[in-house]
């Protein structure tokens, strides 16, 4: 390799170290489920987004293998270069019943469809408003873009402040377009977005609103349709961006809105442009996927259970969860050493839950995020409280 190229990345990955902030992926060597072997151990996983369980349902497993008889293994091609198959579509079309929107259109990723969909809907005329929470990938997608969004513009609202949203919006009016986007679900936070009042205050301002709707999709919403289902607001959110990767069990992300948004993301979305169609089964597998979230409540019962008890759990033994609305269950450190020494702590203990810390989150609100789910017995709940409980008095921190 190239010498000045290998100094510069031996500095920088020492840099991360320094920083507490390299990562190392442990290895799953089991499906995924509520206890999982990784690195040689059996582990009860707090860190997965198979919220419903379907990463590993038999009747989306015997999907899969059935489009692998009849495709084979790969789409061959770009979506519009000849990589459509008919699976695609009828995938795109159950996608739009369920979202009751007019159609829907199917990226490789929750990622990709951010950075193909947020640049294709603005120009240099526009401007992007944003909740200072919003995830990575929709940071992005806005940074792809030719519009203003920059906070030193004052164009990023701090999280949830609907007033500061009002004086973005009043302070917008000479763009031709205006955009305010958010998380549904707040990712780090488990938080859910307000937005109805986001709603409100687009209609107010003739601005449209784009909800990324990653950790909302198979939790919030009838059947687990979103935010927009949870809120009633059919028909009022423009875009709506799920991901296929997360409760749906697979592997994909999509833009649901009106039918002329989905021409104009076949036409100008690079990454669906530029990037090759799933594999047949993937589109199979999210059929079935999507039968099982549609016909079967359970799943999402179980998964709501397992997320109210875990809650009640933490709050009786005196964590603190942090306004968390969802499963996504953050649990307060507070200092970033103590959360990073409770997640090797945690995981001595069989247990498997990640440490969030600056610059993910806040200085001084470093968190150990767990998400309970579907294929968490009672029994999983109950060690793993034991485990934070024990791992918090060794520590002699958090709450
Ligand atoms: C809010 C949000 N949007 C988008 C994504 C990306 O989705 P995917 O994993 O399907 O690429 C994630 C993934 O973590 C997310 O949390």
């Amino acid at each position: 390799m190239n010498g000045t190229l290998q100094e510069w990345l031996s500095g920088e990955i020492q840099g991360l170290k320094d920083a507490h902030l390299y990562k190392k992926p442990r290895i799953l060597q089991s499906a995924a489920g509520g206890r999982v072997m990784m690195d040689g151990k059996s582990v009860i996983n707090l860190s997965s987004n198979n919220y419903l369980g379907l990463a590993n349902h038999p009747k989306v497993r015997e999907a899969a293998l059935a489009a692998i008889e009849k495709w084979g293994v790969g789409a061959g091609a770009v979506r519009w270069i000849g990589g459509t198959m008919s699976v695609h579509e009828e995938l795109e079309e159950r996608l739009a019943s369920f979202k009751h929107t007019e159609a829907v259109l199917v990226f490789s990723g929750g990622f990709t469809a951010n950075s193909g969909c947020i640049p294709a809907v603005v120009t240099k005329d526009d401007v992007i408003i944003s909740d200072e929470l919003n995830h990575a990938s929709i940071i992005d997608g806005v940074r792809l873009s030719a519009a203003s969004y920059r906070k030193s513009e004052g164009w990023v609202y701090e999280h949830k402040n609907m007033d500061q949203l009002e004086d973005c919006l009043k302070r917008a009016d000479h763009f031709k377009k205006r955009m305010i986007i958010t998380d549904g679900v707040f990712s780090m936070d488990g938080d859910i977005a307000p937005l109805p009042a986001i709603v409100e205050l687009a209609e107010k301002y003739d601005a449209f609103v784009m909800v990324d709707d990653a950790h909302a999709s198979g939790v919030l919403g009838k059947n687990g349709a979103g935010t927009a289902s949870h809120f009633d607001l059919y028909g009022r959110v423009d875009i709506q961006l799920g991901t296929l990767s997360k409760a749906l069990g697979v592997i994909g992300g999509y833009i649901a809105g009106s039918s002329s948004l989905k021409e104009w993301l076949i036409n100008r979305g690079r990454p669906y442009l530029f990037s090759t169609a799933h594999p047949p089964m993937v589109a199979a597998a999210l059929i079935a996927a999507l039968d099982v979230m549609e016909n079967d409540p359970e799943p999402m019962e179980r998964l709501w259970s397992s997320s109210r008890k875990w809650k009640a759990m933490l709050h009786e033994a005196g964590f603190d969860t942090m306004g968390s609305e969802t499963p996504i269950t953050p649990i307060l450190f507070g200092e970033e050493k103590a959360a990073q020494e409770a997640e090797r702590l945690l995981w001595d203990e069989g247990v498997y839950a990640l440490a969030i810390v600056y610059p993910t989150v806040g200085k001084g609100s470093a968190r150990i995020r767990t998400m309970p789910n579907a294929t968490h017995t009672e029994e999983d709940l109950a060690d793993a409280l034991a485990a934070f409980v024990r791992v918090r008095d060794r520590l002699g921190a958090g709450v």
